[in-house]
């Protein structure tokens, strides 16, 4: 089993947004949104924060307690959508159970929506209108290019239990040339007969469940590269969606879980910024 090395590709790609920002008349800057006090967002907002500091970038956090009322944060989007000197604008997600994640999303001004959440700028991607590339499948989409950089023809499977992240990544494979299919994981621990087909078919594979472990070597063909996009926690671990315990010298390349998709999301993120921050 080969390894893609996700950190070394995310600094490449801050390297050259570092040197890009240097030539900037403006600061280019970020506004977070984060409500509560989930331990795991509360540390990707720290890694983005870094790494947004390093380059010149300016993020702003709101912070905002775990029982806020729905009207203040949507108060504070308000705010942001009108405020010149915010270019774009993310809010951390999961979001507490008062707040409706699509409605909030949709509040946000589709100019400054940096991941590329909102409907509206979903729908441009998919009908290949200007936009964004959004972040995480832009992440997901330069560790295969990092591998291989000529998809054509090449089958993919996308593995996954949003709607939103399912066909924007499908899109973003399919405009590359591949032939891609799709397995939900939303409520599974293990695959079908047939599904297990499908991945054993392909040479990409996708994966964004959260499940640990719930896709294992033994069922992807050699020469396969597998992007494993789920993070879980086990016993204080932080793992994939990929049981590595079967890959041992197979010739299947893998991104690492942490190390991998994370970085380059980050990366993926920033480059959004500066776009935002030019237009
Ligand atoms: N929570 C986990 N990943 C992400 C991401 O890429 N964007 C936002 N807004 N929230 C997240």
């Amino acid at each position: 089993m080969k390894t893609i090395d996700g950190k070394k590709i995310a600094a490449k790609k801050l390297l050259a947004l570092k040197d890009e920002i240097s030539e900037m008349e403006i600061e280019p800057t970020l506004a977070v949104i984060l409500v509560g006090n989930d331990p795991a967002s509360h540390l990707y907002v720290d890694h983005k924060e870094k790494a947004a500091k390093e380059i010149g970038i300016e993020l702003r956090k709101y912070i905002f307690d775990e029982n806020i009322a729905k009207e203040e944060v949507e108060a504070s989007i308000e705010f942001l959508n009108n405020d010149p000197e915010t270019h774009s604008i993310i809010v951390q997600l999961p979001l507490p159970v008062q707040l409706d994640t699509n409605d909030i999303i949709e509040l946000m001004n589709p100019e400054k929506d940096v991941d590329g959440f909102h409907p509206i700028n979903q729908e441009k991607f998919l009908n290949n209108e200007e936009y964004l590339f959004p972040v995480f499948p832009h992440a997901i989409v330069s560790l295969i290019e990092s591998e291989e950089e000529d998809l054509t023809d090449k089958n993919a499977v996308v593995i996954g239990k949003s709607n939103i992240f399912d066909n924007v990544m499908t899109h973003a494979l399919n405009n590359l040339g591949a032939k891609t299919q799709f397995i939900s994981c939303i409520d599974k621990k293990q695959f079908s007969e047939k599904e297990n087909d499908v991945i054993n078919g392909a040479d990409i594979i996708v994966t964004a469940c959260g499940v640990p472990g719930i896709l294992s070597c033994d069922v992807i063909s050699d020469n396969a590269i597998v992007i494993d996009g789920g993070i879980s926690k086990v016993d204080g671990k932080t793992v994939g969606d990929v049981d590595k315990s079967e890959c041992g010298d197979r010739e299947i390349i893998v991104s690492p879980v942490p190390g991998g998709v994370g970085p380059v999301t980050i990366a993926c993120l920033l480059e959004n910024v500066v776009e935002l921050a030019k237009k």
